[in-house]
């Protein structure tokens, strides 16, 4: 999977790229996270990547053309516009509050179905609506309104990523815990001491025994919220 992320913070995501198993998976070649100044495809001295709406208002929006030179250029397919690239393995994801919610189901879809990723991170108080015309879909990381969409964009690689073969080295704990997540389900889990101010840790997930263990988990099994 390659990841394309044009933002006006480029340096927001040093320490997430760097560290970890997003490192890890970088340095195996399965992941390629490019992260993009927006600031590389403006046109004037200054840079200008904003300007002030239309009509008034407060604030102000990203601008057009900077944005769409830098979809044009990630894109893996020669298509004019993003929005070309259906069917193909690239999505263009725009990320903004007013998208459609980000869930596990959303990030085993594209986890599946894609091999690029090329994220949208807005900022200030929005976007040239006309950017709706350039990408895939819309997506939100919740139902709350963040500076810009680096957290996002953060949130969705990871979570994508580690779906990935080979990514994360404990296959296991993958399948236990998409099952747990597709089903609703989750169960408490401890590690050492036995005993923390006086809170035990249950006397079933001491004794070895595979089958009462997991009577006692699927007894103590949460809904999660
Ligand atoms: N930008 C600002 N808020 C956001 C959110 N909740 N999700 C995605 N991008 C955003």
């Amino acid at each position: 999977m390659r990841y394309d992320i044009i933002t006006i913070f480029p340096s927001f995501f040093d320490s997430f790229k760097n560290e970890s198993l997003l490192k890890k998976a970088q340095d195996k070649k399965l992941i390629r996270i490019n992260v993009h100044n927006l600031r590389d495809w403006t046109a004037d001295k200054h840079k200008t990547v904003d300007d002030k709406p239309y009509g008034g208002g407060a604030g102000m929006l990203l601008k057009i053309e900077p944005l769409v030179k830098a979809i044009r250029a990630f894109c893996k397919s020669p298509a004019h516009k993003a929005s070309a690239t259906k069917g193909k393995k690239s999505r263009v994801i725009l990320l903004t509050p007013s998208g459609k919610q980000f869930t596990q189901k959303k990030a085993v879809q594209f986890a599946k179905k894609y091999d690029q990723l090329i994220f949208i991170c807005g900022r200030y108080e929005g976007f040239d609506a006309r950017i709706k015309k350039y990408i895939d879909e819309e997506v939100s990381l919740g139902p709350y309104v963040l500076n810009g969409g680096e957290v996002a964009a953060m949130a969705i690689v990871e979570a994508t990523a580690r779906l990935l073969r080979g990514v994360i080295g404990n296959v296991k704990s993958l399948k236990e815990e998409s099952y747990a997540t597709e089903k609703n389900l989750e169960y408490p889990q401890y590690t050492r001491p036995e005993i923390f101010e006086g809170h035990k840790v249950s006397s079933v997930l001491l004794t070895g025994d595979h089958k009462k263990i997991a009577e006692w988990r699927k007894k103590h099994v949460k809904k999660s919220k």
